[in-house]
């Protein structure tokens, strides 16, 4: 096992009704910047529930972060924060709204010229603004860990940054709150959160029994619970494992003393800026693809998913591994996921040449071994 540090302060307050308790968790004496995104939270009652528990104190707002939230309006919020003096945001959504507002709180203290820096360059942050955190889509573990990754428009790019300043200092996690999420969206969390354990999971073996088993233990938790759940948007058991999942996954609690992965995540984030599909779409149909071409590098780690989640009988571990790659297919599309770039009708073609060319320009090394290049990217997208 490697080395690690594992600090998590995120409180997380988890249940039924448990919006009303924001009103204990914020200091009466905060200014309070209320951060949301396209107005999901109007028509499912939440804004009213957030709007209650802080009735009476010095409350703010600022809507409309977009999905893949923009630089651009997120700086609109910057200025507001430093016009008005808050002193604490509380972003209400989904990781969207959750990173766009750790952002905000990240660049209302950046001292540099800009802030995009932070994700571009990354620049380092010192401070930032507290935040806490009303989750509403299950999916990114945004709600309890350092990370954001923000889109600007005028560049088509988005960058992710990480910094434990901006750790939500809690997490209210009501599943009752998710009922109203179109079968898309719950979907695409689910398929997020497996891909998170995958990044964390199928690298190589480093005797980290514990970390494996916690691992294997999400994903088959996501795939008992995941079907339930579409099924049954309002089974409350099925969707508080699912929500529960979703945070495990991205906590740091896995990630300990083990190699971390993130390809399918970078390549994908580049799907995303050029051809705006969903995050989680992205990885779907980048994943298949970047095993394949990694397969002799994670064969024993596949081929252990293989059996021990998917119970998969095959003594070869080459065999078992390219099963292992069929079977979380073979779960995806069981939720409707697509996992073909064709299918979102994008040429792969293009898209290999687009996305290759950002990566040589940055020179990009991704992958728990850093083998991963821009030529590699090019042939991976062209399989996909
Ligand atoms: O904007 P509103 O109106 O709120 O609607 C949202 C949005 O249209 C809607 N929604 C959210 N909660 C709802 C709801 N609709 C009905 N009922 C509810 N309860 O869902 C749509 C998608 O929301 P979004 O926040 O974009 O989705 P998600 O939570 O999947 O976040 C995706 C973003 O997170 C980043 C992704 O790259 C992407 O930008 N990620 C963040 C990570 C992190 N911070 O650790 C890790 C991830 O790998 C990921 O990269
Ligand atoms: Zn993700």
């Amino acid at each position: 096992m490697e080395h690690f540090v594992y600090h998590n302060p995120t409180r997380v307050v988890f249940g039924k009704g448990t919006i009303a308790q924001v009103r204990d968790l914020i200091s009466p004496s905060e200014k309070v910047l209320i951060t949301y995104g396209g107005g999901s939270i109007r028509n499912n009652g939440v804004y009213d529930q957030v709007m209650a528990a802080l009735s009476g104190r010095d409350v703010l707002e600022f809507g409309g972060i977009q999905p893949n939230p923009l630089y651009e309006t997120l700086m609109q919020a910057v200025e507001i924060v430093k016009r008005q003096k808050v002193t604490f945001l509380l972003a209400v959504g989904g990781g969207s709204v959750l990173d766009g507002t750790k952002f905000i709180a990240a660049a209302a203290h950046y001292q540099g010229e800009d802030p995009w820096d932070i994700c571009a360059k990354e620049a380092p942050v010192t401070s930032a603004l507290p935040l806490g955190s009303v989750l509403t889509l299950p999916a990114t573990g945004s709600e309890s860990n350092t990370a954001a990754v923000i889109s600007r428009q005028s560049t088509n790019e988005k960058l992710a940054f990480l910094s434990e300043h901006v750790y939500p200092k809690f997490a209210i996690l009501d599943p009752e709150v998710t009922y109203s999420l179109p079968d898309k969206q719950i979907r695409n969390g689910i398929v997020d959160a497996f891909m998170h354990v995958l990044e964390q999971y199928a690298t190589y073996p480093v005797g980290a029994a514990l970390q494996d088993r916690q691992a294997e233990a999400i994903l088959m938790t996501l795939i008992e619970e995941g079907p339930k759940t579409l099924r049954n948007k309002t089974d409350y058991q099925a969707r508080a494992n699912i929500v529960w999942c979703a945070t495990q996954a991205l906590n740091g609690l896995i990630a300990c003393g083990v190699p971390q992965d993130w390809s399918t995540h970078a390549i994908g984030h580049e799907l995303t800026a050029f051809y705006g599909i969903d995050h989680a779409e992205s990885l779907a149909i980048v994943m298949p693809a970047l095993f394949r071409h990694e397969l002799g590098k994670k064969q024993k780690k596949l081929a252990q998913l293989a059996r021990r989640v998917f119970g998969v009988n095959e003594a070869d571990d080459a065999r078992a591994a390219e099963l292992a790659i069929a079977k979380i297919t073979e779960f995806f599309h069981s939720l409707g996921m697509p996992t073909r770039l064709v299918e979102h009708k994008i040429d792969p073609g293009e898209a290999a040449a687009k996305i290759s060319a950002r990566f040589r320009s940055r020179g990009a090394v991704m992958g728990e071994h850093g083998s991963i290049d821009a030529s590699a990217a090019e042939k991976i997208l062209l399989a996909c």
